[in-house]
Order: C-alpha cells, then sequence, then structure tokens
C-alpha cells in the first residue's frame, strides 16, 4: 500500500467513527472503489473545480481555499472519491454503536493516524511530481498526478513548497507536451498556485512560463486557451516585471485581438476584457510609469465599447467596468471615446436594454446594479468630454 492509500483508508476509519451523516451528500457520480483516485474519478474532480462556476478570475484563490491541509477537506476528497453506498451502510452501522463505543473507535483511529502518520501535502505534491517525471507511466496516471496538483497547489504554502520540490518547471516543461489534456491542466496549476501570490508569479516568470502560457491562449482547444488565459491572469495580476514581460510578448495585440473576435469563445472573451480592467487599473494606481501607447489605440478602445452590445449581460458588465478604468486614464481621449468608438449611443442602447430587464422580477436587481455602473460610466465620460469641449474664453 502507498501512502495515498493509506491516507484515504485513515480517512475512511474517521469516517466510520464519526458516523458521518455527510454519507447524505455523496456525489452522485463517484464510481465504485475506496482508493485514491482513478482516472474516471478524477474528471469529477475537475468538473468541481470548474472555476467557471464562479466568479471572476483574480479572486478564485479565495474560492477554492482548502486543499488538503484540513481534515475536513481530506474527509470531502475521500467522500467524492468512495462508493456512496458503502458509505450509507457505513454510516448506518456507525448509528447504531453506544456512545461509549464511538468514543473508543475515535481512540483507536486517533492513535492509529499517530503510528501511521498521515502523509503531509509536500509529501503528497512530491508522490505526484514523481509519476509526472516517471516517463514510463501511462498518461492516464500522469493526468492523475496533475489533477492532484491541481488541488494540492491550492493552500498558499503548498504553493510556495511547489518550486522547492521541483514541481514548477516540470509544470511549465508539461506546457509543450504534445497532449492537450497535459497542458490545460498544467497551465491551470500555474494559475492557481501564482493567482495573489507573488512569490510563485515570479518563480513562473523566471522559469520561463508567461511566453508559453501566451502562446496557448491562442489555442484552437478551447479549454486549453481558457486556462491558459486564466494562468496568464494570474502571474501578471498586480505583477508589474510580469505586466513588463506581457507587453514585451506583444500581450497587448492578443488581447485586442480576442476583443474584437466575435466568434471566439464568450468565457475566453469574458476573460480577456477581464483582464484589461485589471491591467487599467494597476497603471492607474502606479501613476509615476508612462501610460501605455496600447490603452489610447482607438481601434482597441472600440473594440472595448463594442462589447456592451454583447447578449451576454456578463461581458457587458465586464466591459463597462473597463471603459470606467479607461476613461480614467488621461492619455486617453474623450473625443475618441464620442466620435469614433460611439460611446454616448452604446450606453444609450445599454440603458434601454436594461430598463426593459429591469420589468422582469427575476431580472431587477441584477438590471439596476448593472445600471447603477453605466450611470457611472456615463457620469465619467460626460466630466471628461466637458473638459476638452468647453468654450475657452
Ligand atoms: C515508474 O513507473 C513504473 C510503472 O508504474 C514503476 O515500475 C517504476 O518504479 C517507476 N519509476 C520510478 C523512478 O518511480
Ligand atoms: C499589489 O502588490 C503590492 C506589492 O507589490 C502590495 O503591496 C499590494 O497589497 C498588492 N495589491 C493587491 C490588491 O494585491
Ligand atoms: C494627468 O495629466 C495632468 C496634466 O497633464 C497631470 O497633472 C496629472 O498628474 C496626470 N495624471 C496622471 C494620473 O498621470
Amino acid at each position: 500500500m502507498d501512502k495515498r492509500n493509506y491516507a484515504i483508508w485513515l480517512i475512511l476509519l474517521v469516517v466510520m467513527a464519526t458516523g458521518m451523516t455527510r454519507a447524505e451528500s455523496v456525489n452522485k457520480s463517484a464510481s465504485e472503489g475506496l482508493f485514491w483516485s482513478t482516472a474516471k474519478e478524477e474528471a469529477d474532480l475537475l468538473r468541481k473545480a470548474d472555476p467557471e462556476e464562479s466568479p471572476p478570475l483574480l479572486n478564485e484563490r479565495d474560492e477554492y481555499d482548502g486543499g488538503f491541509s484540513s481534515l475536513d477537506g481530506m474527509l470531502q476528497w475521500a467522500i467524492g472519491h468512495s462508493d456512496p453506498e458503502k458509505l450509507k451502510a457505513t454510516a448506518k452501522d456507525v448509528q447504531h454503536l453506544s456512545p461509549d463505543e464511538l468514543k473508543k473507535r475515535q481512540i483507536e483511529v486517533k492513535e492509529l493516524m499517530e503510528k501511521l502518520k498521515m502523509p503531509s501535502d509536500a509529501q503528497l505534491m512530491q508522490i505526484a511530481i514523481d509519476d509526472l517525471n516517471n516517463q514510463s507511466l501511462p498518461v492516464e496516471d500522469r493526468h492523475r498526478a496533475l489533477k492532484e496538483l491541481l488541488i494540492l497547489v491550492e493552500p498558499i504554502d503548498n504553493a510556495n513548497d511547489l518550486h522547492k520540490l521541483g514541481g514548477l518547471s516540470i509544470i511549465i516543461r508539461e506546457l509543450d507536451n504534445t497532449d492537450p489534456e497535459t497542458r490545460t491542466t498544467s497551465a491551470w496549476i500555474l494559475g492557481k498556485a501564482s493567482q495573489n501570490n507573488p512569490v510563485v508569479q515570479k518563480q513562473v516568470l523566471e522559469l520561463g512560463g508567461l511566453p508559453k502560457l501566451m502562446k496557448m491562449v491562442k489555442s484552437s482547444f478551447v479549454e486549453e486557451a481558457i486556462k491558459a488565459m486564466y494562468a496568464v491572469s494570474a502571474l501578471i495580476g498586480n505583477n508589474s516585471d510580469g505586466q513588463e514581460l506581457f507587453y514585451a510578448e506583444a500581450g497587448d495585440l492578443i488581447l485586442q485581438e480576442l476583443l474584437s473576435d466575435s466568434s471566439a469563445d464568450i468565457r475566453l472573451r469574458r476573460k480577456s476584457v477581464f483582464l484589461v480592467a485589471a491591467l487599467v487599473e494597476c497603471q492607474l494606481e502606479t501613476r509615476s510609469k508612462a501610460e501605455l501607447p496600447f490603452f489610447s489605440n482607438r481601434l482597441f478602445l472600440k473594440s472595448v465599447v463594442d462589447l456592451t452590445a454583447s447578449t451576454d449581460l456578463d461581458l457587458q458588465e465586464k466591459a463597462l467596468v473597463a471603459i470606467k478604468n479607461l476613461l480614467k486614464l488621461n492619455t486617453t481621449e474623450a473625443l475618441v471615446f464620442r466620435d469614433f468608438c460611439g460611446l454616448d449611443g452604446a450606453l444609450k442602447r445599454m440603458r434601454q436594454q436594461l430598463q426593459q430587464l429591469m420589468a422582469d422580477e427575476n431580472w431587477r436587481d441584477f438590471a439596476m446594479d448593472l445600471d447603477t455602473l453605466r450611470r457611472e460610466v456615463e457620469l465619467i465620460f460626460h466630466g471628461k468630454l466637458d473638459k476638452v469641449t468647453q468654450v475657452p474664453t
């Protein structure tokens, strides 16, 4: 039995000892067997952790904190990877135990755990990394190792350990793998590990991860492109070195292409415009630095304004935030927004659409919030416009 199997075995003892009512919430799609994982089960895991189910990219770490540091996290994991029927039966058995018997069981488990030593997260990461390095392992096992790392790097301490364990260079190497799924999960891991983490951001940048990820953003495999964009955002978010490199590698052009390509995947376009807003925000905060000409490029500005005509409300909202930030930049011109981008017309169209939406009870709150943002943009826009259209005295 390897360390992973010990871990799961121990967890199940705890499950029994605590009379796990949580068995009721067992993931319906979990497959048979009590072992750490199989490729099939990992597919469930991947779905569960999909960031698309939750709010925007720059906050993803908050959404998925946990990993295996806590026993509770391990329990959730074990339950998700166990046979629901067996768990239910066990839970029933345990309910018949008296408090004394239960207590005795718990003490036994505790002693066992101390004797056998639960593998640490670092050990689990090392196992996964070794698996990735083992070229004679079949591809399914390598996928599994990557997905384990995806979960393990969520706690910031684990993310910080990844490089020490030799994991970062290997995952960056896997970005060049011929297998799209391997590339996709590798990008995802890098994004998770570097999210709001300057230490890992620096390491990945130094190891040359960013240019590879930027290339992947243009992949024809949609999932690969999305995860790569997520990782790029995580890598350069609030990181000036990362942003410099991003611009040096023509990241601005990549963004502009995505924004103006209406056939591009909607999630990718949302992530792109969200990144634009974040980059401009950084620009506004670091006033000392020269503003980038890219942000005042009229074609670029128009491609952002045009997004307000999208049928996707989420994209509209993100576009509004980006426009708001762009308007605040010194280098953007109010007249370009008015005459070249048609911002006035765009904001009016949006108002009409939102008013219709407000009539629908299900949408009212959302529409009102979005309209507040829209009005804010209008105000900033007209303020900026007044400065240049005032008749000189
Ligand atoms: C690589 O994997 C094979 C097949 O599972 C295994 O027999 C071998 O021991 C592994 N090698 C290393 C260095 O772990
Ligand atoms: C951005 O980075 C700076 C230091 O590089 C840090 O002081 C600041 O808190 C960070 N801001 C956010 C929002 O993470
Ligand atoms: C914008 O321009 C004005 C005048 O040219 C200057 O005083 C101000 O510092 C600039 N603001 C920023 C954020 O660069």
